[in-house]
């Protein structure tokens, strides 16, 4: 089965043509970054606008580079949320209609479940069950993944994301827009152990996250090293950030092991934007090594968001008997526990 995949949750459009048999042939992607910039955060009107700008002519490259004509394709996937309401009802029309047109079926996509199967487009993949840390912008998951579509959330993040609290802490540290990868970046210069941070709900049990404390805990450092003598010295506001990263990184870690341990599996999976943080991922590879378990993520280009994991996920759906009617599903919420399983 050949399923063309259509993301246009947030601030990216993705597109990529995925087949049963032969795997990935093409993805491509225009990413929103230079038109959100000036704003500081995504602009969910601008979003939508471009995404249809963008769709139409992210199809033609799609379909040449993947060498497919519109008759070869047998079904199409789109992210149906969860997302930005009006970004996902662009992607939504453009998908529904195209599968009208091609009279072929149609299948809305759940996005954090495609990001958890990500992994699934590489060689080296995890065997279910399996753990899957899920870290984005919006989500901070951990979850028990049984097989498709049966999951159980093992915790979450009672309030910012992680990677909302890289990109709020970015912002205080003057960096622009997207937040998260200049957040690392400026971290890689900086001195991780120069300031004690919280290592948030890490020393109580359970799995569940909370950054929002340590977000404000990097304000209060940053205003104190603001108003002392001199103010802010070279090189502070990188240990601030690798300092910040750490903690982050330490928690996620921390919270991996205990899910390990608390269902007794062996394999994790590291996915969403933040698992293409370089330190995040050679920790948790240091860690399954030393701890003989096993770690998988997907190659950075499919950690943030993009058309192959929509692809990929709404085959296998599709390849199980599923498809949507011809009603376009857009949902800004939508709990991922509340999924069908996949037979
Ligand atoms: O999965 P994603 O592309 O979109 C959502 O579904 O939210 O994730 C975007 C998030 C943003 O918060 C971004 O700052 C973060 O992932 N991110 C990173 C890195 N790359 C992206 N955070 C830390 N380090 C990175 N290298
Ligand atoms: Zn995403």
């Amino acid at each position: 089965m050949r399923v063309l995949g259509i993301e246009t949750s947030c601030d990216e459009t993705g597109l990529a043509v995925y087949d049963s048999e032969r795997g990935l042939l093409a993805h491509v992607l225009h990413s929103q970054v230079a038109l959100h910039a000036e704003y500081g955060g995504v602009v969910p009107e601008l979003a939508s606008r471009d995404h249809v700008r963008r769709t139409l002519p992210l199809l033609h490259r799609v379909l040449h580079a993947a060498a497919c004509e519109p008759g070869h394709i047998d079904a199409l996937a789109y992210t149906a949320g969860p997302g930005l309401l009006g970004a996902l009802l662009v992607g939504g029309c453009i998908a529904r209609s195209l599968a009208f047109a091609w009279g072929v079926p149609a299948i809305g996509v759940h996005h954090m479940e495609a990001h958890l199967l990500a992994p699934m487009l590489e060689e080296q993949r995890p065997v279910f069950p399996f753990v899957a840390l899920l870290v984005s912008g919006g989500h901070t998951q951990l979850v028990l993944v049984e097989r498709i579509g049966c999951y159980r959330i093992l915790g979450e993040s009672l309030d910012d994301a992680a990677g909302e609290a890289f990109d709020k802490v970015a912002k205080m540290l003057g960096l622009d827009y997207p937040g998260g990868p200049r957040l690392a970046e400026l971290a890689a210069g900086g001195s991780p152990g120069r300031f004690a941070l919280p290592r948030p709900m890490t020393t109580r049990a359970g799995l569940d996250f909370s950054f929002s404390g340590l977000k404000t805990a990097v304000g209060t450092v940053l205003r104190q090293l603001q108003s002392g003598p001199g103010g802010l010295a070279p090189g502070d506001r990188a240990d601030l950030a690798a300092s910040f990263q750490q903690a982050v990184i330490d928690t996620l870690v921390i919270k991996c092991r205990r899910a390990l341990d608390v269902t007794g599996l062996r394999q994790l999976v590291l996915a969403g934007g933040v698992s293409a943080n370089r330190e995040l991922r050679e920790r948790l590879r240091v860690e399954a090594s030393t701890h003989d378990w096993e770690v998988f993520y997907p190659r950075a280009e499919f950690c943030t968001d993009n058309g192959a994991m929509i692809a990929y996920a709404g085959c296998q759906r599709l390849l199980a008997g599923e498809h949507d009617d011809l009603a376009v599903r857009a949902l800004a919420r939508w709990p991922m526990d509340t999924l069908a399983p996949v037979p």
